[in-house]
């Protein structure tokens, strides 16, 4: 199903991103040396309940997952990329951290990541990584506007993670976003410039860019849900949720 949006489903969107890029933003801060990942669970599910939000994580039960996810948060530390499930870890000096939230508030769904390295220590590849997932994300945004096709970001946001040197997995990728969290179109992270779905305004996308510093195989963990590295490389994942508009996009999971 592909949902367009209406001027007032959309102030409410805009709402529930700027909730989801502050509590990332909170998180963020707090995720220092020595914190658990269940404590950034636990502030995440305050914060989301708090604002009279719902997560879209915690009753989530999708055929890539065992059972429902039963976290508030996607905490994937290092080897692990997506989908990571928060346990009893305490974040070290160095730890590359991706957070993935996505919320409901007044019936309109908002999903975003970002990565960052924990700490004093930051290694120079890890930050290149990162940046790289960042770079792919802002090109993605740049080429979505109406009568663009979802090939042109597809295009757009692989361009840019092969030019630095990933390799790119095309199993998880983006996706439309509205009523509920995971819609179509869904939005590869590499891909033919012209082809797909024609993007219209009040059209929401999740655009996630993702990458594996040298392979592009995953494997499940025993949790059955985080997903890692084949290899044991360290990995990147960054992500917004836009609104196409009359004239382009507007990225809507910032911190206001
Ligand atoms: N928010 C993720 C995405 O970017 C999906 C996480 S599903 C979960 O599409 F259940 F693992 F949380
Ligand atoms: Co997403």
């Amino acid at each position: 199903m592909i949902e367009i949006l209406n001027a007032e489903q959309l102030d409410r969107a805009r709402e529930t991103g700027a909730l989801v890029g502050s509590i990332l933003q909170t998180l963020r801060g707090r995720a220092v040396v020595g914190v658990n990942l269940l404590d950034l669970d636990r502030w995440t599910r305050e914060m989301i309940e708090r604002a009279g939000a719902e997560s879209c994580y915690v009753d989530y039960a999708p055929s890539f997952g065992r059972g429902p996810f039963g976290h508030y948060v996607c905490t994937a530390v290092n080897d692990a990329v997506l989908h990571g499930m928060p346990y009893d870890y305490v974040l070290a000096d160095g730890d590359l951290l991706t957070l993935d939230l996505a919320v409901t508030l007044h019936g309109v769904a908002a999903d975003a990541a970002i990565s960052f390295v924990v700490g004093s220590n930051p290694a120079a590849d890890d930050l290149a990584m990162i940046a790289a997932t960042e770079r792919a994300l802002a090109a993605g945004i740049a080429a979505a506007r109406p009568d663009a096709r979802i090939g042109d970001l597809s295009h757009a946001i692989g361009s840019v993670l092969a030019a630095a040197g990933y390799p790119i997995n095309l199993e998880f990728g983006g996706h439309g976003i509205g009523s509920t969290m995971h819609q179509d179109p869904h939005v590869a992270n590499d891909g033919r410039a012209g082809r797909g779905y024609r993007l219209r305004p009040g059209l929401l996308l999740a655009l996630e860019p993702w990458v594996m510093a040298d392979t592009d195989v995953l494997v499940t963990d025993a949790d059955g849900w985080t997903l890692r590295s084949a290899t044991g490389c360290r990995t990147a994942h960054t992500e917004h949720t836009i609104a196409i508009t009359d004239d382009g996009a507007e990225i809507l999971t910032l911190a206001r």
